[in-house]
């Protein structure tokens, strides 16, 4: 999430989140009101591909301020004005990126820029000196000639230097960097006739976030997903696929260069024994489908597992631990990640997860409600841990 606010210096802001995007990030800019009389929200949000936040988007009762910045990884403001840094030093909450620098429990990079007499002044050193004891990164400002013509203390960064405290920040863990992540994500479709489908709930949300944490973490990630409204995440090899036909050809054909396979599609288990190749028209008569099973891809992958890592999910209505159990067994799985899907903010759809973890030792994990880009990321230390049991090998690259 980048912060932009109101300093001549806001127009860098274009080029920042272009090398942001050419990094591989996905940037959500904030735009404070006076940063909206430099540069226009259209510029960055063209840029950055999403919507830009501005104190208006907080009038609305979705919050989609919040959601964003809990998906967020960290919270870039760049430029930050000396009134801006004071209002973070003093948790004023009076506009949105305020309210959000308090809301942000990730890491947070400031950029000052400001006059040179402005930044040396006690009240802005003991401001950032105070931001800094609470984990906050300041990031210059570089000296030189300032708007004002005077030399000096108090431009923004180099946009360079920016970017690499981000990465440093952002990716201080290349820990997948010796594997091979094949990830399955969203639901599958199944035709019924040319306008119909059995399916199930799945949004992707899941998989996209366990492809996007491994991709951050260093591995080559290849991501199979049936039918999601998500963009494919940026540095990931993206299989778009259908029916769990489909998706059993692509995993299967991506197997033998994966090294850790997360299965966290919901693949249809069932599929129509007969293509109907015309609309099905509606009598007054009941309709019996009949349907044949699906492979269970997972259960193929397990039974040719070799030294690969392999983790299924499983989605319950009951009896979490035990079924969960059942499956581990059953698909020679090294982790199943278990949710129950019944639960409040768990499962299908939503952007959080409540998640057990359980392994072939009988361990259980009992993960608290957390969003899903945390629940990746919990199940990727997994992983490593599982892959430096397996070899003694840290996976650092
Ligand atoms: O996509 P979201 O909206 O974020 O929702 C996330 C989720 C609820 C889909 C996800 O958290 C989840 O639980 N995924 C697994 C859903 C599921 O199909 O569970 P299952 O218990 O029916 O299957 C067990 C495992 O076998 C799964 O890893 C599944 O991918 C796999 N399977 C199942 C059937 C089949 N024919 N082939 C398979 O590979």
């Amino acid at each position: 999430m980048l912060g932009v606010t109101g300093s001549i210096a806001a127009y860098k802001a274009v080029e920042l989140v272009r090398a942001l995007t050419t990094a591989g990030a996905d940037v959500r800019v904030v735009m404070t009101a006076s940063a909206q009389r430099f540069v226009t929200p259209l510029t960055l949000a063209t840029l950055s591909r999403y919507p830009v936040l501005t104190d208006e988007s907080a009038w609305d009762a979705r919050m989609p301020h919040l959601a964003a910045v809990h998906e967020a990884d960290l919270l870039l403001v760049a430029p930050a004005t000396a009134g801006r840094i004071a209002r973070f030093a003093h948790g004023l909450a009076d506009d949105l990126l305020s309210t959000l620098f308090l809301a942000c429990t990730r890491p947070v990079v400031l950029a000052p820029a400001m006059d040179a007499d402005m930044y040396r002044h006690p009240a802005v050193q003991e401001n950032l000196a105070r931001l800094r004891t609470w984990g906050a990164r300041i990031v210059g400002p570089a000296t030189g000639e300032l708007a004002s013509g005077v030399r000096g203390p108090g431009r923004l960064a180099e946009i360079g230097e920016i970017i690499q405290t981000v990465t440093e920040m952002l990716c201080p863990q290349r820990d997948l960097s010796s594997e091979v992540v094949l990830v399955t994500a969203g639901p599958t479709y199944e035709p019924l006739d040319p306008v119909r489908y059995l399916s199930s709930r799945a949004s992707g949300k899941m998989g996209y976030a366990v492809a996007k944490e491994a991709a951050a973490r260093g591995a080559r990630t290849i991501l199979v997903s049936g039918p999601s409204a998500l963009s494919p995440p940026r540095g990931v090899e993206f299989i778009g696929v259908e029916t769990a036909m489909q998706m059993r050809a692509a995993v299967l054909d991506r197997l033998a260069a994966a090294t850790v396979i997360i299965k966290a599609a919901a693949v249809s288990d069932y599929r129509p024994a007969h293509r109907i190749e015309s609309k099905l028209t509606k009598r007054d008569a009941p309709l019996t489908l009949e349907l044949v099973p699906n492979p269970d891809i997972l259960r193929e992958v397990g039974a040719q597992k070799g030294a690969r890592i392999v983790v299924g999910f499983a989605a319950e209505t009951g009896e979490l631990v035990q079924r969960a159990r059942q499956k581990l067994v059953a698909k020679h799985l090294d982790l199943i990640v278990a949710n129950d899907v019944t639960q409040e903010g768990a499962g299908f759809a939503c952007e959080t997860n409540r998640v057990v973890i359980l392994d072939q030792d009988g361990g259980v994990e009992e993960l608290p409600l957390l969003p899903k880009r945390q629940v990746a990321r919990r199940i990727l230390d997994r992983v490593v841990s599982l892959r430096q049991q397996k070899t003694g090998c840290t996976g650092q690259g």
